[in-house]
């Protein structure tokens, strides 16, 4: 049985006391978690108060980014140690907006997975097609590049601490979520894939969906086979709205 995962990715907002209220709310509304995992990924600023803020909380601290170095003259950059410093367990990897924006590369995502998998940290692995690449019927060829290149040189043995997110491009920020056909065909296609190269050890990862997920269809996505939860973007703003999500998981 894989444990699902509710996560929520702050992106660039909150400052520090704002990012302390949200995960206070969060922690206080949070009763029973035995069957799932919920992660926040605050922005760096605010990773030490949110971790003092959750002590004594199951809500587990991501890093939105991370670099492939522990230490070394490479400014402007954070490392996994850092991250671990200040009681991060997860950091999400290759998020489109880090592709698209900051040039995040599969050949870089694959570093900082491999990196971070190497100190301790859980990767969130973030794949998705843009819309211009769905319509010219090439998803799935788009997803298995990022994936097998994600994965280059990821061992079998490395794969308990992975976690795949997959997130059109297309969804993010749009209220337009995927179907739940489109989604149950994509995260099909990646649970193949990961079978196809790790054998039957990669029925334990879990992937998850992100793009416009709120309360309001969290439920049809989850009942889905192959989604074990969430990466949330906007809806996980605001603790009403998070905690809702998290009150739809099984
Ligand atoms: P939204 O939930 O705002 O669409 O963002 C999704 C996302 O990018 C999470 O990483």
């Amino acid at each position: 049985m894989r444990k699902w995962i509710v996560a929520g990715n702050w992106k660039m907002h909150n400052t520090i006391s704002e990012s302390v209220r949200l995960a206070t709310e969060i922690k206080e509304g949070i009763t029973d978690l035995k069957n799932g995992e919920v992660v926040v990924a605050p922005p760096f600023t605010a990773l030490q108060k949110v971790s003092d803020a959750l002590r004594g909380s199951p809500v587990a601290l991501a890093a939105q980014n991370m670099y492939f170095e522990n230490k070394g003259a490479y400014t402007g950059e954070v490392s996994p140690v850092m991250l671990k410093d200040t009681g991060c367990s997860y950091v999400i990897v290759g998020h489109s907006e880090r592709r698209k924006y900051f040039s995040e590369s599969d050949e870089t995502v694959n570093l900082k997975a491999l990196k971070a998998m190497a100190s301790g940290l859980k990767p969130i692995i973030c794949v998705g097609e843009t819309e211009a690449e769905r319509n010219k019927g090439i998803t799935e060829a788009v997803i298995g590049r990022q994936v097998r290149a994600a994965l280059a040189d990821v061992s079998v043995e490395m794969l308990a601490g992975l976690v795949i997110a997959y997130e059109p491009v297309w969804a993010i920020g749009t209220g337009k979520v995927a179907s739940p056909v489109q989604a149950e065909e994509v995260h099909d296609f990646i649970r193949r894939l990961l079978v196809e190269i790790y054998g039957c050890m990669a029925e334990d990862v879990r992937i998850l969906y992100g793009g416009s997920v709120t309360e309001d269809n969290i439920a049809e996505l989850i009942a889905i086979e192959d989604i074990d939860g969430a990466l949330v973007g906007g809806a996980s703003l605001q603790a009403g709205g998070f905690l809702g999500i998290i009150g739809k998981m099984p």
